[in-house]
C-alpha cells in the first residue's frame, strides 16, 4: 500500500496525517500477507484505530472551526470506518477476514481522502484564504494541487 502524491489535499498537518494513516495501514496489509501472527495483526489494527481517531478528531475540529457546512456527513464517514473496522477487529478472532480487511483499508482511504477529504480541505484553504496560493508549477498529471504557504500562521 503505497502512498502517493495524488492523495495530497494541501494542509501539510493534514497531509503528514494521512502519510502516517498509510504507514498503519500498510503495517496490517504486510502482517495479512504475510500470513502473521494474529496477535501481529491485531496490534497493526489497534495502531491503526489510533492514529485515525486522532486524525479524525483534527480534522473534524478544523472543519468546526472553519464553518464547514458538510461537517455532519465527514464525520459520519469517520465514524463508519472505526465501526466497520472494529468489527473485522473482532471478527478476525473467529474467522479469516483478511482479504475483507485488506480490501476494506486500501479502498476506504483511497476514496475518502481523494473526495471527501478533498473537498474540506479546499474549503478550508478558500475560507482561510490560502486558495490564493495556487501555485501552477505544482500542477501533477493535470490536477491543480493547493499549497499552504509556509509560516503563515492565518492558514490552518
Ligand atoms: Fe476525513
Ligand atoms: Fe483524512
Amino acid at each position: 500500500m503505497q502512498w502517493q502524491d495524488e492523495y495530497l489535499v494541501g494542509i501539510d498537518e493534514i497531509d503528514e496525517q494521512h502519510k502516517g494513516l498509510f504507514k498503519a495501514a500498510s503495517h496490517i496489509i504486510e502482517a495479512l500477507q504475510q500470513r502473521q501472527k494474529w496477535f501481529e495483526v491485531h496490534s497493526a489494527m489497534v495502531k491503526l484505530l489510533e492514529t485515525a481517531r486522532i486524525h479524525f478528531a483534527v480534522e473534524e475540529s478544523l472543519m468546526r472551526l472553519c464553518g464547514y457546512p458538510g461537517l455532519h456527513k465527514h464525520k459520519e464517514e469517520h465514524q463508519s470506518f472505526a465501526d466497520k473496522l472494529t468489527g473485522l477487529q473482532l471478527e478476525s478472532l473467529t474467522e479469516d477476514v483478511s482479504f475483507a480487511m485488506a480490501a476494506f483499508i486500501k479502498r476506504w482511504l483511497h476514496e475518502h481522502i481523494r473526495t471527501t477529504d478533498n473537498a474540506f480541505a479546499a474549503f478550508v484553504l478558500e475560507v482561510t484564504g490560502c486558495s490564493r496560493q495556487r501555485d501552477s508549477r505544482q500542477r501533477r498529471k493535470g490536477r491543480l494541487l493547493l499549497s499552504v504557504p509556509p509560516n503563515n500562521n492565518s492558514c490552518a
